[in-house]
């Protein structure tokens, strides 16, 4: 892929963003199927629905620019899935330390995907492409609200890990 320029470093970045929300989507599926905290089973399913519209964002930025996503993911991105994925698939596990675990891993690709959206964004901005720049923002919004979702919850769930008997 050419990076002569800014706009070659934005289309850089969105094809990142593209792959990687797309390769999320099934993490974020399995992720919740072996939640056993019902109101993070419940956040994993409804940033599951975001992230299927954050797609359809950026397959229509792609459209507007008159072009298509390149093929590829940063070994960063790929190692982040995986680890969701290992977590999801431990057999040997407490269910409460399990989800502390999950909270844990989805923060991990939320940073992610926070860092790739304000860059992308901030590029846009500056490159004048302002539908593109408020499409971007939408998503980022809609990242840092889940960020701060999982933290909240984080809060009982790291409780209940350390203390068991008070899932009772
Ligand atoms: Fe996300």
């Amino acid at each position: 892929m050419p990076l002569h320029s800014l706009h070659d470093l934005l289309m850089r970045e969105l094809s990142l963003l593209s792959s990687a929300e797309k390769q999320s989507l099934p993490v974020l599926e399995r992720l919740q199927k072996c939640a056993d905290n019902p109101r993070l089973a419940r956040l994993l399913r409804s940033h599951a629905e975001e992230t299927r519209e954050q797609i359809a964002r950026l397959d229509r930025i792609f459209l507007d620019l008159g072009t298509r996503p390149r093929n590829g993911a940063t070994g960063g991105m790929r190692g982040l899935r995986q680890d969701c994925v290992e977590i999801a698939a431990m057999a040997d596990v407490d269910p409460h330390a399990r989800d502390a675990a999950l909270i844990a891993a989805a923060q991990h690709l939320e940073h992610d995907e926070i860092a790739a959206y304000g860059c992308a964004r901030t590029w846009a901005k500056l490159l004048g492409l302002r539908q593109v720049a408020s499409l971007l923002q939408r998503s980022l919004d809609e990242e840092h609200g889940m960020d701060s979702r999982l933290s909240k919850l984080a809060e009982s769930v790291n409780k209940v890990a350390l203390e068991p008997e008070l899932a009772a």
